[in-house]
């Protein structure tokens, strides 16, 4: 939606080492950038920059991208969000296009609603602070929850007036439209009166991840009123309940840094544990977690757990569907806090770090709590009880791929216990989950790719070592190429045409295996034909499509080129080519290791000279297994087809096919791919 044109000015202008340079203090390391890896808690830097690439890789943790997906990766931006970021950051005025006109209004309905809320937070403010109303009801009862001024300035807490129509009348002197007021849910229409919808409540703005207002909690002061104790904002353009984290735009680096997310029910709860200085604590909102908030956690951490009152109706409908988070691979503990207690009163009530060591020593899995949680409601009923073990041999059997083994079998001889069931037989029940799933994915991806299959059976019988090997080597080629094409594609061939194009012609796009290398050629070609002056090296480290820029880093990224064990003696020049064939790369590596120059210098000859053999012989290794397929398919006819004339044809086809053969692994024994 961003323009092409808006978006390569800003490509144009960013400097990868200015932008990462923002957050991570970095240090010139040969012809790369040093630092500590913002990403995971390190003392010796292993974050590596390369601005030449324009891409950066951490050898402790393996988290590699470009400018723009550092910019994402570290704010949690989407692409828009980090690109807008960026042109701020240089200056780029952005041009938006591709606007549908329902979405032009979505995004101008959006904008305004952020207007008005801003407008409503201030006011909020002004009244709780600057009114005698104000003071007296709104922040002497904050006072009394022992909020203080200092986390309720932080949370931008408010407070509406008891009158029907003071938010009302100043929103209407400033202009703002009716539709969107009503739209926001801070005035509503009675009897043809418009009205304030918020009266005598305490506010609690919720901010999305940039600190906006998305809309707010409304907080009842009087007890024993039939009216609701909380008045939330209606859905609208900016307020997606299921999306909805309370709290996350202030607790996301505090998760960052404990590896930990805190969820508990309510605002009060948030803000007093924050007040405490315990702020990886995000609240859902007392319902039951959906797919996208356990999407919100997992941007953050693994490890999400669960703080709820004992007595909480909102436990049970915050477990139900927590079998997604072990899908999405979240680590899930709970807490149950006792007595009549809830977070905030808990955390006011024993401290802060009585409260952490609670958390710490109580906190129970997920899977062990639903189980207890659950055989308290079944009693003695038999059929309830087959069922309750099924579930829980399954949620088990989804721990496989999440987690340890040995993490497994703990929990079957827990929950084995607890259900008073024999350990071997839910063992048994747990592998029979596991193998039913793992049949329903084989048959998915047979399904999906028959081709490669038969392919496979076509050229060794069975799915032998052999095939495996020539499988990856196949593998290793075609990526070889799609590297060739991505860093030399845009250079001209013999001063004539495009490399890309020289590429093109020589090879057939279909006989490429490797889906994510034929998705990137089938790109190359799609620019070329329409915006053919965008091609060059960096294009695709930038693409939108985030598999496609995330495989094209990881194919430019090789490890030895910035393994500062001998990046420092072999200077920048020499990573190329040799990075072509692991062979290649552990010779050079051990060459380097025993710093013997002379062969050192073999191996610079060869990364400056050998660029075009090396585009031949890839070229050619894929002509190569495009005969030996076609020799095989040519056997087969022949089997089939015994009739004399056939045959010879047939026969004449084959010699050709083999003299080609021949003459192409010949030529790809004199240069250096084995
Ligand atoms: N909630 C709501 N509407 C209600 C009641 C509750 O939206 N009528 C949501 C709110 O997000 C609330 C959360 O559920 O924060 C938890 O509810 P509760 O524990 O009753 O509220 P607290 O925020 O803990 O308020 P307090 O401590 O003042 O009781
Ligand atoms: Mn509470």
């Amino acid at each position: 939606m961003i323009s092409q044109n808006t978006i390569q000015e800003i490509l144009s202008r960013i400097d990868i080492i200015d932008v990462i340079g923002e957050f991570v203090k970095l240090k010139k390391r040969g012809a790369n950038y040093l630092g500590n890896c913002p990403f995971h808690n390190e003392k010796t830097p292993s974050f590596t920059v390369s601005p030449s690439k324009e891409i950066y890789k951490c050898f402790g943790c393996g988290k590699s991208g470009n400018t723009i997906s550092f910019v994402m990766e570290h704010e949690k931006y989407n692409y828009v969000e980090a690109l807008k970021w960026l042109a701020n950051k240089y200056g780029v005025e952005v041009e938006e296009t591709f606007v549908s006109q329902e979405q032009k209004e979505q995004f101008q309905t959006a904008d305004s609603l952020f207007i008005i809320n801003s407008f409503a937070e201030k006011f909020f403010i002004d009244q709780l602070f600057h009114t005698d109303e104000g003071r007296d009801i709104g922040l002497s009862y904050f006072k009394e929850r022992g909020f203080r001024e200092g986390i309720i300035e932080k949370f931008r807490l408010g407070y509406a007036p008891e009158g029907r129509t003071v938010f009302t009348d100043e929103a209407l002197t400033r202009q703002y439209n009716k539709e969107l007021l009503l739209k926001t849910g801070l005035i509503a229409e009675r009897g043809g009166q418009l009205q304030d919808n918020y009266r005598g409540r305490v506010i609690f703005p919720i901010h999305n991840n940039s600190g906006k207002v998305i809309g707010f909690g409304a907080r009842i002061l009087k007890t024993n009123e039939k009216a609701p104790k909380y008045i939330n904002t209606p859905e609208n353009e900016l307020y997606v309940k299921s999306k909805i984290l309370y709290g996350s735009y202030f607790a996301r680096t505090a998760i960052d840094k404990a590896d930990e997310c805190l969820l508990v029910e309510g605002y009060t709860d948030v803000v007093s544990l924050h007040q405490a200085g315990i702020e990886n604590v995000v609240a859902s909102g007392g319902t039951s977690l959906t797919v996208d908030q356990l999407r919100l956690v997992k941007k953050y951490t693994n490890n999400l757990t669960i703080i709820y009152d004992g007595d909480s109706a909102g436990v049970k409908a915050a477990v139900r569907g927590l079998d997604l988070a072990l899908e999405e691979g979240l680590n899930v503990k709970l807490v149950l806090i006792p007595d009549g207690e809830d977070p905030d009163s808990y955390v006011n009530k024993v401290g802060a770090s009585a409260f952490t060591s609670f958390v710490q020593t109580n906190k129970k899995d997920f899977i062990l709590f639903q189980l207890e949680l659950s055989l308290k409601d079944i009693g003695a009923d038999p059929v309830k009880k087959s069922e309750l073990v099924n579930k829980i041999a399954e949620s088990i059997s989804r721990v496989n791929k999440v987690e340890d083994f040995t993490k497994q079998q703990d929990y079957i001889k827990q929950s084995s216990h607890l259900l008073g069931i024999d350990e071997a037989g839910l063992n048994a029940l747990v592998n029979k989950y596991i193998r039913d799933r793992l049949t329903v994915q084989e048959r998915k991806l047979s399904a999906a790719t028959p081709d490669k299959e038969t392919a496979a059976k076509g050229e060794a019988g069975n799915f032998d070592d052999t095939t495996f090997d020539m499988l990856f080597k196949d593998q290793l080629q075609e990526r070889e190429l799609a590297r060739i094409l991505l860093e030399y594609g845009h250079r001209s061939w013999e001063g004539q045409t495009l490399i890309a194009d020289y590429i093109f012609n020589e090879i057939d796009e279909l006989d490429i295996e490797d889906k994510e290398v034929s998705v990137l050629v089938h790109a190359v070609k799609e620019l070329l034909k329409s915006r053919p002056e965008l091609f060059n090296d960096k294009y695709f480290i930038y693409h939108e499509d985030k598999a496609l820029s995330t495989f094209v880093i990881s194919l430019l990224n090789h490890p030895y080129e910035e393994s500062k064990k001998w990046v420092d003696k072999a200077g920048q020049n020499m990573g190329y080519q040799t990075s072509l064939f692991q062979q290649g790369y552990d010779a050079f590596v051990r060459t380097v290791a025993d710093g013997n120059e002379e062969e050192l210098n073999q191996y610079k000859l060869i990364s400056e000279d050998k660029t075009k053999d090396i585009i031949i012989s890839a070229i050619r290794y894929l002509k190569l297994k495009k005969i030996k397929r076609m020799l095989l398919q040519n056997q087969q006819d022949m089997e089939l087809d015994k009739k004399f004339e056939k045959f010879a044809e047939l026969h004449f086809i084959h010699r050709s096919l083999k003299d080609m053969e021949r003459e192409i692994a010949e030529q790809l024994g004199t240069v250096i791919l084995k």
